[in-house]
């Protein structure tokens, strides 16, 4: 602080003078809670272990699960987002609705393990498909209306093994209203819909494609990921799934998007928001880390808080765990 003797100057920092000052004037907190964990969970066992464009991150084994699953909740988290890599793929991706596919039986062992954690599952095709796009593709390589169908399956078969949110990722109009309607009407009317409702086409989800071996193996995903360049689209996306149904809408990436998140807080007053911080934003902070270019507790720390500073309501982040501990650790648990 710069002291001055002209009474007429106004000082905006003798709030920041001491540790106690600070901590009283601290407008944002973070807790264990405020985290969702994403996991990556695999059909062939041979396909487990480290990814190396995540570090610290990991492709588990179902018999894994229950060891990573009790890490979670005993740093105190309370969410988990699946992501299924199964072991075989085919053009339909038709394995993503089985009943007995590696998302609804990974749910069951989690639901057995810890009854009270939030479950939350991703339902997309990019995984399940051999071309990699997220859906059932026509002979010009649209994504074809029997995609919405199948939507629905997967979303019923994650709701029947006890899934408590289902996430439609693939940005594709109607999935929303369709997965809603399907659910209702086979009886699941619990289970809430968690939407990627303003999903940008970023450069950041490269390292996820990796870990989830998901690259579409020809074109992109621009004609259906938001265009990075717009704003007023976004809102609309989040209106439009609000509409048709979903419970709570997500903003991806994360951090590029804080201006987009803070938007859709007072456009959308009563709207749940949630954000991604996505693979390329984790891959970035460790990267550097690993260099000793960048803190890496200190860069993950402020990279989260300012998300929710932004207005985000839950934080999807591959560094939940260690964030819940180092938020235990400063301000305690606020549940
Ligand atoms: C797939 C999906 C992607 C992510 C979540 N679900 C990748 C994509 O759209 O290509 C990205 C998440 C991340 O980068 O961490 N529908």
């Amino acid at each position: 602080m710069i002291t001055s003797d002209t009474q007429s100057v106004r000082s905006l920092s003798r709030f920041r003078r001491t540790p106690a000052l600070r901590a009283l004037r601290r407008e944002t907190f973070l807790s264990p809670s405020d985290f969702i964990q994403p996991l990556f969970i695999v059909e062939d066992p041979q396909h487990a272990g480290p990814i190396s464009s995540l570090p610290g991150v990991s492709r588990l084994a179902l018999t894994e699960l229950d060891g990573a699953i009790d890490q979670i909740v005993a740093a105190g988290i309370r969410g988990v987002l699946l992501f299924g890599i199964p072991a075989a793929k085919d053009d339909d991706g038709l394995h993503a609705a089985a009943p007995d596919g590696i998302i609804p039986r990974a749910v069951r062992i989690i639901k057995v393990r810890d009854p009270g954690l939030a479950v939350m599952t991703d339902v997309c095709l990019c995984q399940y498909t051999s071309h990699g796009h997220c859906g059932i593709l026509d002979s010009d390589h649209n994504i074809n209306e029997r995609t919405l169908d199948v939507l629905a399956r997967i979303a019923c078969a994650h709701a029947a093994a006890g899934s408590d949110v289902v996430a439609p990722s693939g940005m594709l109009d109607g999935s929303v209203a369709r997965i809603r309607a399907s659910l209702d009407s086979a009886g699941y009317n619990i289970t809430a819909v968690l939407s990627y409702a303003v999903k940008y086409a970023s450069a950041f989800y490269g390292p996820f494609r990796e870990a989830a071996r998901s690259s579409p193996g020809f074109g992109d995903r621009r004609s259906h990921q938001l265009d990075p360049a717009n704003a007023r689209e976004a809102q609309a996306e989040a209106t439009q799934d609000l509409a048709e149904g979903a419970d709570a809408v997500i903003v991806k990436p994360a951090g590029p998007s804080l201006d987009i998140i803070a938007h859709l807080r007072l456009a959308l007053p009563t709207a749940h928001i949630a954000a991604y911080q996505v693979s390329g934003e984790y891959a970035m902070i460790a990267a550097a880390a690993e260099r000793g270019w960048i803190d890496e507790r200190a860069a993950i720390m402020e990279s989260l808080i300012t998300i929710k500073r932004a207005g985000a309501g839950m934080i999807i982040t591959y560094s939940a765990i260690r964030a819940a501990r180092w938020a235990t650790e400063e301000w305690g648990t606020r549940p």
